[in-house]
């Protein structure tokens, strides 16, 4: 099924990262991109002062990570950086979207970050055909001297597990996209042993924002500790697909009118793509932004958000942990059962066939299994399994006792729950 994708701003605000058709060299140069980057500590300055946080779903302080591996990187022979594009996320289509449309906001963020780091490798690391296109054209039409740094384009078969960071560094020095053990960790010892930067491609858009403007106009949209604008995919809900620019702090409750839902018929949403667990109403009430989605025990990730109208999050839930139960890399013993087991009760509560013991347990794998295996997609499933739990204590009730009518007849079953499944987009930005 091919569904259309809807592009919008955030009324009132200036778009910062999204634009109504595909950029090209000439036209990023125009609206200032690619200026020279005369003063590293400077840079680096203005991006600890932006405040600016990694947008690939741990929401860690750029700064931190970009002096990390700079410091690292004097005691090694160089060091490198990625930008992170695979978006392995089904739920997700922000990096897509920007990879297909602003590649030159990406890779003037990606030499940026090469700069302040002192990189003489520079990597654009993807799995989409169509961003991988736009990528190749984007290096083709860039000289070498604007760049400063020699770009390579690596692109990876689509996996959720791909876009782990250690993963992407496998694939990078020729091994296969599956995460690998920690430590080292990237900014330690990454791609040919050398400290390594790796950041998503909104974070580099962003910083490449950054440069331009300062940080205190970055800071000009969001809160103190959220600054600045995020890309949030919108699924669920019956409606088609959404891709925004908002800045951080807005009221859901506005997001949800904006998109066209009555809050009143809010279940709730599942958060960060699959890996932040379910929220329930309360969401409703809440601001989007890092500080209040985590007092909701839930985190806003990459920003994508899939709104539970209809849909049972028994159910929703019985789907994602099958979903991890399918992806997950299959090397780690923990993980590997522990997404089989997690996902083999939801399932059975979803179709009736759950005990009280079968709850006992998902309710005890949830908490011990986290922080099991070499990358975290055990966190993700124990975040679902553990937030259905405490989040629709009701409906999770209910589904051990009387079986649920709605699941019963007609059950969610997708198997990639709120998957964007196409790009073609419909622009009012
Ligand atoms: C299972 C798993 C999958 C991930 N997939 C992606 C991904 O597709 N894209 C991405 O940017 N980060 C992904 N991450 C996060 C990366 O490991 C890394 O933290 C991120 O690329 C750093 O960028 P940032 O600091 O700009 O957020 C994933 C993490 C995990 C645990
Ligand atoms: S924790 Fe799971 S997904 Fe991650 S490497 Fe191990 S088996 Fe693969």
């Amino acid at each position: 099924m091919t569904a259309e994708l809807s592009v919008a701003v955030w009324p009132g605000i200036t778009p910062r990262l999204l634009r109504d058709r595909p950029e090209s060299l000439a036209e990023y140069q125009q609206s200032g991109g690619y200026g020279a980057l005369a003063d590293t500590d400077h840079l680096l300055a203005e991006v600890q002062a932006s405040g600016l946080l990694g947008r690939g779903g741990a929401a860690f302080p750029l700064a931190v990570k970009l002096q990390t591996v700079r410091d690292n990187g004097r005691d090694a022979s160089g060091t490198v950086v990625i930008a992170n594009g695979e978006e392995g996320e089904p739920a997700s289509i922000k990096d897509r979207w920007l990879l297909r449309n602003r590649p030159h906001a990406v890779l003037d963020g990606l030499r940026l970050a090469a700069g302040i780091v002192g990189a003489d490798r520079a990597v654009v690391y993807v799995s989409d055909s169509a961003a991988a296109d736009s990528v190749e054209r984007a290096l083709d039409e860039l000289p070498r001297e604007l760049a400063g740094v020699t770009i390579e384009l690596l692109t990876v078969a689509p996996g959720y597990v791909a876009g782990e960071e250690t993963a992407a560094v496998h694939v990078v020095n020729g091994g296969p996209a599956k995460p690998t053990d920690k430590p080292p960790r990237p900014f330690e010892e990454g791609v040919d042993g050398k400290p390594t930067l790796i950041s998503n491609v909104e974070t580099l858009a962003h910083l490449a924002y950054l440069h331009q403007h300062g940080a205190r106009a970055f800071r000009e949209l969001g809160t103190e500790a959220s600054p600045g604008t995020f890309l949030a995919t919108i699924t669920g809900a019956g409606r088609a697909p959404a891709l925004y620019e908002l800045p951080h702090g807005i009221a859901f409750a506005d997001l949800l009118t904006l998109h066209g839902v009555s809050p009143d018929n809010v279940r709730g949403v599942l958060m960060g793509g699959y890996f932040a667990g379910l929220v329930n109403r309360d969401i409703v009430g809440a601001t989007l932004d890092h500080e209040s989605v985590r007092a909701l025990n839930s985190g806003l990730g990459c920003g994508a958000i899939g709104i539970l109208t209809e849909d049972c999050p028994v159910a929703v839930a019985a789907s994602v942990l099958a979903y991890f139960d399918r992806e997950n890399a299959g090397q780690c013993g923990s993980c590997f059962n522990g997404t089989a087991a997690m996902a083999a009760v939801a399932v059975g509560l979803r179709d009736g066939n759950a005990t009280q013991d079968d709850l006992d347990r998902l309710k005890r794998w949830s908490v011990v299994l986290r922080g099991r295996g070499a990358c975290a997609t055990l966190d993700g499933a124990a975040n679902v399994a553990a937030s259905l739990l405490a989040q629709f204590p009701d409906q999770v009730q209910s589904h051990l006792e009387n079986g649920c009518q709605t699941c019963r007849s007609a059950a969610f079953t997708a198997a990639r729950p709120y998957e964007v499944e196409s790009v073609e987009a419909v622009v009012a930005v």
